[in-house]
């Protein structure tokens, strides 16, 4: 049977482990673990005799993939996959697979949870704003926007969403309205949530040109990955907007900076916590286990990537 080895640098819930561990067992497929590592020396020891590995956001680069000679399949137990090099794991015949839409309730609930945060001024205990009737605008309309749209509308905001993927019909069903431009989600909102992943195309696309838009009192909330901001526009719109506010799902490289300079209008998580919650880890965790499943048993590839 395929040996399955578990490498996550930031280990799933306990009860994610035991199910997932309880699902491998069931198909019989030997596994291993390999959790809260911090030399990368020891994933590529653990990884030489896996034929399949599930993995989170860690790295698999061209080092951890010719340590990984029997590697068949890689599953990414989350959404983004910009963590795994694509074209070295095709050239090496590596099958690499995401588990869409597994975590993103968790993902939507902390960017709710941060638009909340930065409203009330970081819960200093001064008068903040509140949500209802305010411009939430989406940029993307995957799956995380679409929970956080319904969670929002839920609350009185009014939603917006920019994908130029999806039709203005798919999101008026979910009482979302369609923007045109992606100009126009920097013009228009009170609230911005990205939801873009990180490419060649979107690394940095967050630009001057972009936040230069944003209303005097916008707060940008970004649970997609650091990347996609353009680090010093977004210094230059804390500079130039003396409201502007930024919540991250991890630190920017300028977070030491913006953090001393703006600490009331600036919030970044030390580590990613959007899908850290016992029920995404269940999900995305077993979802990539039957999908290994799945693939040596019958050669599924629904969710292949590469
Ligand atoms: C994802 O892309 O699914 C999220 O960013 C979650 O990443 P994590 O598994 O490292 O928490």
């Amino acid at each position: 049977m395929p040996k399955v080895l578990i490498a996550t640098e930031k280990p799933f819930a306990a009860e994610a482990v035991q199910k997932i561990k309880a699902e491998l067992d069931k198909a019989g497929y030997p596994h291993s673990w390999l959790e809260s590592y911090t030399d990368v020396k020891d994933f590529h020891a653990a990884v030489a005799d896996a034929e399949a590995l599930i993995i989170r956001s860690d790295k698999v680069d061209a080092a951890v993939l010719d340590a990984a000679k029997q590697l068949k399949i890689v599953v990414r137990a989350g959404a983004g996959y910009d963590n795994i090099d694509l074209a070295v794991a095709t050239a090496h015949g590596v099958v690499a697979m995401n588990t869409p839409g597994q975590n993103s309730n968790a993902v939507a609930e902390l960017a709710l949870a941060m638009m909340i945060y930065m409203a009330r001024g970081k819960f200093n205990g001064k008068s903040g704003s509140e949500l209802a009737g305010k411009k939430l605008v989406l940029h993307g309309f995957g799956n995380v926007p679409r929970f956080l749209a319904k969670m929002a509308k839920g609350i009185g905001m009014d939603v917006y969403a920019y994908d130029p993927y999806i039709s203005a019909d798919v999101m008026a069903k979910d009482g979302v309205k369609h923007l045109d431009k992606v100009e126009d989600i920097f013009r228009t909102g009170d609230y911005i949530s990205l939801h873009i992943p990180a490419t060649a195309e979107t690394k940095k696309s967050i630009n001057w040109n972009l936040l230069s838009l944003v209303k005097p009192d916008c707060i940008l909330v970004n649970t997609a990955r650091k990347e996609v901001i353009d680090e010093e526009a977004l210094l230059k719109a804390f500079e130039e907007k003396k409201k502007f506010r930024y919540v991250s799902d991890v630190e920017p490289e300028c977070g030491a900076k913006l953090m001393e300079l703006y600490a009331d209008r600036y919030y970044a998580t030390p580590k990613k916590m959007g899908a850290q919650t016992g029920e995404a880890n269940v999900n995305a965790g077993v979802a990539a286990a039957k999908q290994i499943i799945a693939f040596f048993e019958k050669g599924d590839t629904t969710f292949k990537v590469n």
